[in-house]
């Protein structure tokens, strides 16, 4: 890797990168988090890595899932419990009913930063800076409270560490046992107008246990039926923060990036010649790009040749976020022109941040059929191309908010007050999640 160094970002053009009073004391705390230890370890990072390129070769699909962006005031167990519940009932869904192993990926544990169209923000009549997520500083409208604050990377670091222990135990502790998974699933859909077909795929996969329970086949002999992986990832937004926790694998000699197993570049700071593309190209996780409908052909190739040079299938996601009316009209040209190229990457649909209006009452939102037009374009397209729909990218939760409009239980916009919890971005609650995956795994089949 030419002239690659953990830091030759810093020699580049960076945006949506907070503006700390106290530089010292930003230099001490990258210097304390550097010498911290890594959150994830890189072999588990390769074997993400090795598994999106089956995705990306038409072989599995990515789940991918959680808030917007996660909070320091709400950070409990039975918030990490119910996004994890939410997400493995899902990639249960989409596994038996679509028939497609699923690789699951949290936005969890380092969800934190977040870009902002806006610098400010004025409240009647008072201007403050934006709310740029609980790493940077904090959402209540006091000047005291938006002042970045840099030793918020240090409780970021140490939240998100507490966050990956919990699902690790979750995932490897019996609470993922395939037995358990379908006992609490039950309760889970108590009130879930498709509580009967969920039921019937719990009793299929019942029946199932029970027949390779009968033949031999149980929890103590095979690992796969008593725990699951869940990998974490989030926007790689913090250059420093993510340059203080990459670190060089001592069994490959490789640097990784080891804040999260995946990290991506969001679609407000994917430049080619700016920092984070630096940054970028010289970790070896699987990375996600947010692609948006302005996206060129010509630039997307350059992206591709300069981020996965050697062309290797799993390092590279393409997360699309075109909105329900401009996906028709700009994801098969960059399809096709990828294809033509010869280039493996991951194609996975983000339904959410295209597809983002306010409401009557002024509440952002976003609702579950431009939601779920947008999935449907998204594997209309690839089917017209002949390409592999790999993924989708939500944000959700396993609470149960009323953030997103429709669904099952019709939410509108008068409803909207009535739980409506998110730090950023408007989130599918438990039983729009449930929903969408019924009809996810529809289309997965086909
Ligand atoms: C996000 O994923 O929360 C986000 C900000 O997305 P995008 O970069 O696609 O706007
Ligand atoms: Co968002």
């Amino acid at each position: 890797m030419d002239n690659w160094q953990p830091d030759s970002w810093r020699s580049k053009p960076i945006l949506q990168q907070p503006e700390y009073e106290d530089k010292a004391q930003v230099a001490i705390v990258e210097d304390t988090l550097s010498k911290y230890p890594p959150l994830v370890f890189a072999a588990e990072t390769r074997e993400l890595r090795r598994q999106l390129g089956d995705v990306s070769l038409g072989k599995g699909f990515l789940l991918q899932g959680g808030d917007c962006a996660e909070s320091f005031d709400e950070f409990n167990a039975p918030k990490i419990r119910d996004t994890f519940k939410v997400i493995l009932q899902m990639a249960i869904v989409l596994t038996f009913a679509g028939r497609c192993p699923v690789t699951k990926v949290a936005r969890m544990a380092g969800q934190y930063a977040k870009p902002r169209s806006s610098n400010e923000e004025t409240i009647n009549g008072v201007t403050l800076p934006s709310y740029r997520g609980d790493i940077i500083n904090n959402l209540e409208f006091t000047a005291a409270a938006r002042r970045p604050d840099p030793n918020r990377l240090l409780d970021a670091y140490h939240r998100s560490a507490a966050t990956l222990n919990l699902l690790r135990a979750f995932a490897q502790g019996g609470l993922a046992d395939l037995h358990e998974v379908n006992r609490w699933n039950m309760a889970f859909v108590e009130n879930n107008p498709l509580k009967e077909r969920y039921q019937d795929i719990a009793r299929r996969i019942q029946d199932t246990l029970q027949f390779m329970d009968t033949i031999g086949i149980n929890a103590t002999n095979t690992p796969a039926l008593h725990e699951t992986s869940l990998f974490t990832s989030h926007e790689a937004l913090l250059l420093n923060y993510e340059q203080a926790l990459t670190r060089v694998d001592t069994l490959t000699g490789k640097p990784y990036d080891c804040s999260a197993h995946m990290v991506w570049i969001g679609e407000r700071t994917r430049q080619l010649d700016h920092a984070h593309v630096e940054f970028f190209r010289g970790i070896h996780n699987p990375i996600g790009v947010k692609v948006g409908p302005g996206m060129d052909e010509d630039e997307l190739i350059r992206l591709t040749d300069t981020l996965n040079p050697e062309n290797d299938p799993g390092r590279l996601t393409f997360i699309t976020r075109m909105g329900a009316g401009n996906l028709e009209k700009n994801l098969p040209r960059l399809l096709r022109r990828v294809k033509q190229e010869g280039k493996h990457v991951v194609w996975s649909s983000d339904p959410m941040h295209g597809n983002t209006i306010k409401a009557s009452n002024g509440y952002k939102t976003r609702n579950f059929d431009a939601i779920l037009g947008e999935i449907r374009q998204f594997f209309a397209a690839h089917a017209a191309e002949g390409t592999h729909a790999g993924g989708i990218h939500l944000e959700m939760t396993g609470q149960h908010v009323t953030e997103c409009t429709g669904g099952a239980y019709k939410i509108s916009d008068d409803d909207l007050a009535q739980a409506y919890k998110t730090q950023c971005d408007p989130r599918l609650n438990a039983d729009q999640v449930l929903e969408m995956a019924f009809l996810v795994a529809d289309h997965l089949r086909n």
